[in-house]
C-alpha cells in the first residue's frame, strides 16, 4: 500500500451566478474586454452568509460519496483555503464537525491560494506514502468575492467562488505519480492582500482587506513558472508530452492555459477549461475542473493527467497522476 491515488471527486459552486453583463452596470468594464483578455463569461458567488466551509462541506459529501466510504474512514482532512470562515479554527476542522467525523485524526487548512490544491495534494501523498493516513480528504474552497474590491475593474471581474474535492487513498497501485511545489516570495507584492491581523486588525475593519495585482507581471511570470513545472513533472517521471491524457490547469485566464497546453502540444480538447463559467476560484479551481470533466465522462479512470497551478507568494505546483 505504498502509492495514493484519488477514488473520488466532488464539487459545489453557490446558486447565484454573475453575468459579465452585471459587471457592466457595476465597474467601467465590458463583457468584450473580459471575454477577450481572460476567457471569463459568468462566475458564481455565495450568498449572504454562505461560508466556505458550507462550500466545502458540499464538495467533500460528493467525492465522499464518489468514493464509496464512510465520512469516518476518513483519518485526515487538508483544506486549501484563502478565505477561511473565521481566525481559528480551521476549514478542516470546522469541516470535521460539520462531517460528524469524531475518530480524533488530524484536520488542518493550507494557504497557499491558488496552487493550494496542488499543495494539499502533495502533502496527502506525502501522509499516504509515509504510512501516516489511509483515507485522505482534500478540499480547495473559497469565498474569493469577500476579499475582492468591487470598484477595483483590474480583479473584481476575474475571481469566483466555489469548492472542489477530492479522496486520496492509499492503494496497491500508483496513482499520483510525483507532486512538485514551488513558492518566491520575492514576488509576494505583485498579487497580494496586504492587510492582515497581524498588521492591525482595526486599521483592517476600517480600510477593508481587498486583493490587489499587478496584472500583467502576474501572467508572465505564471506562463513561465508553469511551463517549467510541466517540464519538471515530465522529467521526473520519464514521460514524454504526448503521454498526457488531460491537462487539468488552474483556471484564472484562458490565455494562460492556452500557452501551457502549446507547451505540452495539446489541443484543448485535452484540456480541462471551465474558466468561462467559474472564473478564478483560487484553490478550489483545480478539483472543480477534475469533478466538471470526471462526471461529464470526459476523464476516464486510468487516464493520466497533469494538474497545474499559480498564485500568490508566488506559490506554483504541478502533480502527474493517473486516475
Ligand atoms: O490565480 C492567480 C494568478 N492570476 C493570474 O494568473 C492572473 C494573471 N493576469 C491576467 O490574467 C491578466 O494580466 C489580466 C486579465 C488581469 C489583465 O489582462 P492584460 O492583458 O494583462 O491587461 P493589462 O493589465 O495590461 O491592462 C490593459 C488595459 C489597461 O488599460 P490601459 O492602461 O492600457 O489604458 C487596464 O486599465 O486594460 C485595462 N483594464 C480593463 N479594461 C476594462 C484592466 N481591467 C479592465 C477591465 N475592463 N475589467
Amino acid at each position: 500500500m505504498n502509492y495514493a491515488r484519488i477514488v473520488g471527486t466532488g464539487s459545489y459552486l453557490p446558486a447565484r451566478v454573475l453575468e459579465n453583463s452585471e459587471l457592466e452596470q457595476m465597474v467601467d468594464t465590458t463583457d468584450q474586454w473580459i471575454r477577450e483578455r481572460t476567457g471569463i463569461e459568468r462566475r458564481h458567488i455565495a450568498a449572504e452568509g454562505e461560508t466556505t466551509c458550507d462550500l466545502a462541506e458540499s464538495a467533500a459529501r460528493h467525492a465522499i460519496e464518489a468514493a464509496g466510504i464512510e465520512a469516518n474512514d476518513i483519518d485526515l482532512i487538508i483544506v486549501a483555503t484563502t478565505t477561511a470562515d473565521c481566525v481559528f479554527p480551521s476549514v478542516a476542522c470546522l469541516l470535521q464537525q460539520r462531517l460528524k467525523i469524531t475518530n480524533a485524526s488530524p484536520a488542518f487548512d493550507v494557504q497557499a491560494v491558488c496552487a493550494g490544491f496542488v499543495y494539499a495534494l502533495g502533502i496527502a501523498n506525502t501522509f499516504i506514502k509515509a504510512g501516516s493516513a489511509r483515507n485522505v480528504l482534500v478540499v480547495g474552497a473559497e469565498t474569493f468575492s469577500r476579499i475582492l474590491n468591487w470598484k477595483d475593474r483590474n480583479t473584481c471581474v476575474l475571481f469566483g467562488d466555489g469548492a472542489g474535492a477530492v479522496v486520496v487513498q492509499a492503494s496497491e497501485t500508483p496513482g499520483i505519480h510525483s507532486t512538485h511545489l514551488h513558492a518566491d516570495g520575492r514576488y509576494a507584492e505583485l498579487l497580494h492582500v496586504p492587510q492582515g491581523i497581524s498588521r492591525g486588525y482595526t486599521e483592517m475593519q476600517e480600510q477593508g482587506a481587498f486583493v490587489e495585482m499587478r496584472g500583467s507581471e502576474v501572467f508572465r511570470t505564471a506562463v513561465t513558472k508553469l511551463s517549467e513545472v510541466v517540464d519538471e513533472a515530465l522529467l521526473a517521471n520519464n514521460l514524454d508530452k504526448s503521454e498526457i491524457d488531460w491537462l487539468v490547469p488552474h483556471q484564472a485566464n484562458l490565455r494562460i492555459i492556452k500557452a501551457t497546453a502549446r507547451k505540452l502540444s495539446m489541443t484543448l480538447d485535452k484540456v480541462v477549461v471551465t474558466v468561462q463559467d467559474h472564473g478564478n476560484t483560487s484553490a478550489a479551481s483545480i478539483p472543480l475542473a477534475l469533478d466538471v470533466a470526471v462526471r461529464d465522462g470526459r476523464i476516464k479512470a486510468g487516464e493520466k493527467l497533469l494538474l497545474e497551478g499559480f498564485g500568490g507568494g508566488f506559490t506554483w505546483g504541478g502533480a502527474l497522476i493517473t486516475l
